[in-house]
């Protein structure tokens, strides 16, 4: 019985697979390798002691998704991470964005039909809420207009799998991070930014490493409490922790309904400079900043009301600040190595 896991050397796929191989499952994974790395799989195998399989596959190639399909009939839940997710990026070229998230996920939906493989977990973000009206905000709360053509594939994808749900025997769990950082205590793997980093996190381990000259804090006249922009971050290992109890829930039939959806945040916020105050604390060095005008498309803050997941998981993000500040520069220092 494997768990396919699409994206799977991506950040958080290879920590989710990290996960499932130690609870026992048995591991494919499937990634273009357009934004990650080959070696990701031997740093998974150096931590489980278990090389996970690996197909190199653009799922929005129909017919290489199903030839991967069809090379593995005991595939019995798939975990879809596989996307492009730079919200910058997807402002410059939405074509891309539209054409590779939404023709991977059909494709892979499409090969499930076909295989009767039932359980999906989908990679969904908080990011299509927008800015919401009540904090902390709820799976019920209502979805806007998203910011970006990234977040909107995000909301397609929703409603992709809702109706492909409606009109067959496939079961989804759509999981909606807020803000994953942080990395592996190993520090084998972790977040690998290609060129300059979009996220906050990167930037940050990076200025302190003196590859970047200096953090911009994008404007600090937020109606915050110290004006700058707040986020809901989650440590990266919790995140992965929620998409095993997912697919256990699944496979045991616990579903309460063909498509659930589910908040992964820690329910608290914190302001970029709280972060970065945080970082030079608990890693004892100096990151310099500098405050420029607001980033075009950002909300003003957001945080999670994490009631339902952990009533129906019972799952909890147990990782403090600290430990993602600590493990995100553990991390940076040894891919400086
Ligand atoms: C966090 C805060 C910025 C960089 C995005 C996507 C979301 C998910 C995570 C994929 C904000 C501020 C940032 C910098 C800064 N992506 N910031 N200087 O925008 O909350 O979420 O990434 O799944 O879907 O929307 O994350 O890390 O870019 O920003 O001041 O150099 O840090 O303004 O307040 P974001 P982020």
């Amino acid at each position: 019985m494997k768990i396919l896991v699409t994206g799977g050397t991506g950040y958080i796929g290879s920590h989710t697979v990290v996960e499932l191989q130690q609870k026992g499952f048995d591991v494919l994974i499937a990634d273009d390798l357009s934004n990650s790395f080959p070696e990701t799989v031997d740093n998974i195998a150096d931590i489980t002691g278990i090389k996970p399989l690996f197909e190199k596959v653009d799922l929005s190639d129909r017919t290489a998704t199903r030839i991967l399909f069809e090379k593995y009939s005991d595939i019995v839940a798939v975990i879809h991470f596989a996307a492009s997710k730079a919200v910058g990026e997807s402002v410059k070229k939405p074509l891309l964005y539209y054409r590779n998230n939404l023709n991977s996920l059909i494709n892979v939906l499409e090969m499930m039909e076909k295989k009767n493989i039932p359980n999906i977990v989908f990679s969904s973000s908080c990011t299509v809420y927008g800015q919401p009206d009540v904090l902390p905000v709820s799976e019920t709360a209502p979805l806007k207009k998203a910011f970006s053509p990234y977040g909107n594939t995000k909301k397609i994808c929703e409603d992709i799998i809702d109706d492909t749900v409606a009109a067959s025997d496939i079961q989804a769990i759509k999981l909606r991070y807020f803000n994953p950082i942080g990395a592996h205590d190993s520090a084998l793997i972790g977040e690998y930014p290609q060129g300059v980093p979009n996220n906050l996190i990167p930037y940050i381990t990076q200025t302190a490493a003196g590859i970047r000259q200096c953090v911009s804090i994008y404007g600090d006249d937020y109606n915050t409490p110290d004006g700058t922009g707040v986020r809901d971050y989650i440590h990266v290992v919790d995140l992965a922790k929620a998409h095993v109890i997912a697919v256990e829930r699944m496979l045991g039939g616990k579903c309460k309904s063909p498509s659930e959806v589910f908040n992964l945040g820690t329910g608290r916020g914190y302001s970029v400079l709280e972060i970065i105050k945080s970082f030079e604390k608990v890693n004892n060095i100096k990151v310099n900043y500098k405050i420029v005008a607001r980033r075009e498309g950002d909300i003003e803050k957001v945080w999670a009301d994490t009631s339902f997941a952990n009533k129906e998981l019972g799952w909890k993000a147990e990782r403090d600040l600290d430990n993602m500040m600590l493990t995100s520069w553990q991390w940076e220092l040894k891919r400086k190595k």
